[in-house]
């Protein structure tokens, strides 16, 4: 097998730094990252502007018929990383606000979301030498990956890198805002009927709860040393 082509899967729970060790991989490795969190954030970002979401509640019809009128790419930024882009307008930014982590999860439990995301990312990731990090990328997007890596750590820790994160973005939350919506996210993603948020049979866990970026990247280095990936 070519190893500039080898394809990762990278799934588990939010903020749970997936993005900030596939990211480093993906440097190390001259690999394509994904970031398909960023995909259900924008066509969620796209129902807030339209009206199509509130209080959890999606017009599934009024999103369905709008499905073609939405486009999410990724271009590269001037730090040499990818922005995501929605309908050709730098989006980056506005899709990591806590308005859009309160509502992804209605937009992206439905089918038909998924299901268009789903070939899009399958589209982007063909021809391999890619890392995505999601929630289904094992299981659903490349269930034939050459390596899954199932992450997690404790929410308690998870809502206090975040809440560190948007604090010194200079974001006003609270702590218990955070954790409320760290919690109700877990719940959502597991519990969904489409695509629920589970660990692929032959996926690693990496429980990242008293690991630095280093150690996980040095984890998951040795578990592709140990596939002959690297
Ligand atoms: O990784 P993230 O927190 O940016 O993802 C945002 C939301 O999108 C998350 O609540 C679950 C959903 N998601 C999904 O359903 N499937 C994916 N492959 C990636 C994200």
């Amino acid at each position: 097998k070519d190893k500039s082509k080898i394809t990762i899967a990278v799934d588990g729970h939010s903020s749970c730094g997936k993005s900030t060790v596939a990211k480093a991989i993906a440097k190390e490795l001259s690999l394509i990252y994904i970031d398909t969190g960023a995909m259900y954030r924008a066509v969620t970002l796209f129902a807030l502007r339209k009206g199509l979401v509130t209080e959890g509640k999606v017009d599934e019809e009024g999103l369905a018929a709008c499905m073609d009128d939405i486009k999410v790419e990724f271009r590269k930024n001037e730090a040499g990383g990818l922005d995501t882009y929605l309908n050709g307008e730098n989006v980056e930014k506005e899709i990591r606000q806590i308005v859009v982590s309160s509502h992804v999860s209605a937009v992206s439990s439905l089918a038909f979301v998924r299901k268009r995301l789903v070939s899009l990312q399958q589209e982007m990731g063909r021809s391999g030498g890619v890392i995505l990090d999601g929630r289904d990328i094992g299981t659903v997007v490349f269930p034939n990956a050459d390596l899954k890596i199932f992450m997690t750590a404790s929410p308690e820790i998870r809502a206090e890198r975040r809440y560190k994160e948007m604090i010194a973005k200079g974001d006003k939350v609270s702590l218990e805002e955070i954790l409320e919506n760290v919690k109700a996210r877990d719940h959502a993603d597991s519990t969904r009927k489409e695509s629920p948020l589970v660990k692929a049979d032959d996926a690693v866990v990496l429980d990242n709860s008293n690991l630095d970026p280093q150690g996980q990247m040095d984890w998951i280095m040795d578990r592709l040393r140990e596939r002959n990936l690297i």
